[in-house]
């Protein structure tokens, strides 16, 4: 049953029986017409939500934490290394009681408000607009702006976009008097943040007409030209995507998809570091069903728009556990293992293979909350197992995908769930050829036999991310448990074949030249 692939056919993944326990293979199948994997994919999400932003990122000026005019400089640091794409912001469910006024002019005089879905805590506006733009220069990353459509009005959301993007009028004089003279760019806009839920509760019915209308005030000033994205579907919610497809398809330039590795979202969602084997598997297989997930929202989205013009955005994504105990109740501070780097990865690799429709996804989120890239104790900061994963995966940015058929064994997990022993993704840049292989497998070494279809193997570097215990952690006290090491021994080329021995429970990235 081993499957060769049309060029972004989800890639073939068989219990070959030809396979030995501890074996699999890969072969890569370059070809010119294969797309390139959208650097958006590695995008980043930021939401008023905890310590994600208070604390995680912007300290204020007058911090004793070492801070960049009031960004911290140590999380600055660490993220730049990431080449962040894209940044979206305020939310999440915030954004559909977010008022952008509330967050522009003196500091002092902006007014308070009860953050209702976060722990019901006080959220003095002190970060808004001038601070996010100012961060996503810093970072030098695209700024994607989440619409309040919920709570808000369209004359907000217009007066919004005139205000950052407008060389004159009235909102351009305001955000002058308030110290930005030229405009800002503004690429990504949401209308709305899930729409069927906390963004307003609306039926797709009628949530595809507002969305028409506050669309249509969103307007293009000054050469800026606007990436409108429509709040789309939970998971498993097709009908969402169809009737939105159907009825707004031609206001849109892309529609959003949120998929969480949940357990549930009643009643415990279990711990970000005690679990066992078990929920280690079934995690994996959760993750994984992102796959058939996009798959169809992909197929219906293909039956509107066959030439793909829509943009698929996962524009919220990854694990969501218990809170740590001791911690702020609504606040989804969580610890992150090797489990969160295999989900990390195996997310990745997934989305790649969808990289002609899914033209950008957001991990929730970048600091302090779910899977997070950093955390942050007073001036003290951690790195996680996913945050190494993203530095791996870098070299895929903006890179010519490349197709694989892979033959792995495959290890049954709870609820009839399976899980790959081996995942992979390659790309192509610049002459050089990155392969990310996963060894899913908690107790086996893997030997993986890469067929390079020709492709050079001249010289060869590789990473890996691997842990003692699959519960292993960054912490304070104990930061680099979790950590990328040099991998120079695992591998040779013999016959244009590539051997590469992984380690159990590992993630490995290889660069050919
Ligand atoms: O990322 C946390 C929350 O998850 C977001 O605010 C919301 O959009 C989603 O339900």
């Amino acid at each position: 049953m081993k499957k060769t692939l049309g060029i972004l056919a989800f890639s073939a993944l068989c219990a070959f029986p030809g396979i030995a326990a501890n074996e699999a293979t890969v072969t890569l199948l370059p070809s010119k017409e294969s797309p390139v994997i959208a650097k958006e994919i590695y995008g980043q999400f930021a939401e008023h939500l905890g310590t994600c932003i208070y604390g995680g990122l912007w300290v204020g000026e007058n911090s004793s934490i070492p801070n960049t005019n009031g960004y911290r400089t140590d999380v600055l640091n660490a993220l730049k290394e990431l080449h962040i794409p894209v940044l979206r912001w305020p939310g999440g469910c915030f954004a559909d009681e977010y008022h952008w006024m509330d967050g522009i002019g003196p500091k002092e005089n902006r007014p308070r408000m009860v953050n209702n879905n976060w722990g019901g805590t006080v959220e003095d506006n002190s970060f808004g607009t001038h601070d996010f733009f100012d961060l996503c220069e810093m970072l030098g990353c695209e700024p994607y702006l989440s619409g309040n459509v919920g709570s808000g009005s369209v004359e907000e959301l217009a007066k919004w976009v005139e205000y950052i993007t407008a060389e004159d009028g009235p909102m351009a004089t305001l955000r002058k008097k308030n110290g930005r003279e030229k405009p800002w760019h503004l690429k990504y806009l949401g209308v709305g943040n899930e729409s069927w839920g906390c963004g307003g509760n609306f039926t797709p019915e009628y949530y595809a007409d507002v969305y028409r209308r506050y669309q249509t005030y969103c307007r293009n000033y000054n050469g800026n030209r606007l990436y409108k994205i429509a709040s789309g579907a939970s998971d498993y919610d097709y009908n969402w995507t169809e009737v939105m497809m159907k009825n707004a398809r031609n206001q849109m330039d892309g529609i959003s998809l949120h998929y969480y590795t949940v357990l549930g979202w009643s009643g415990s969602k279990g711990s970000a570091i005690n679990f066992n084997e078990e929920d280690y598997y079934w995690t994996l297989g959760k993750c994984l069903e992102v796959g058939d997930v996009v798959k169809r929202h992909c197929e219906i989205m293909d039956k509107y728009d066959p030439k793909k013009r829509i943009g698929l955005l996962v524009d919220e994504w990854g694990t969501w556990f218990d809170e740590e105990p001791g911690t702020i109740p609504g606040h989804l501070y969580q610890q992150n293992t090797l489990r969160d780097a295999m989900v990390a990865a195996l997310s990745l690799n997934t989305f790649h293979t969808f990289t002609d429709r899914v033209k950008m996804t957001n991990i929730a989120q970048i600091a302090n909350v779910l899977q997070s890239m950093v955390l942050t104790k007073e001036d003290q900061m951690v790195l996680t197992p996913t945050y190494y994963v993203f530095k791996m995966y870098v070299p895929h940015q903006d890179a010519q995908f490349i197709p694989l058929s892979i033959s792995t064994r495959e290890i049954a997990a709870r609820d009839g769930r399976k899980v790959p022993v081996v995942s992979a993704t390659a790309s192509v840049k610049d002459g050089k050829t990155t392969l990310s292989l996963v060894n899913t497998d908690l107790k086996n070494e893997t030997k993986v036999t890469v067929d390079l279809a020709g492709v050079s193997a001249k010289k060869i570097s590789g990473e890996i991310l691997t842990a003692s215990s699959m519960n292993d952690y960054n912490d304070f006290g104990q930061p680099e448990k979790v950590t990328l090491k040099g991998f120079t021994k695992g591998y040779q080329v013999k016959d244009g074949k590539l051997t590469v021995t992984l380690p159990a429970k590992s993630i490995v990235t290889l660069s050919l030249q």
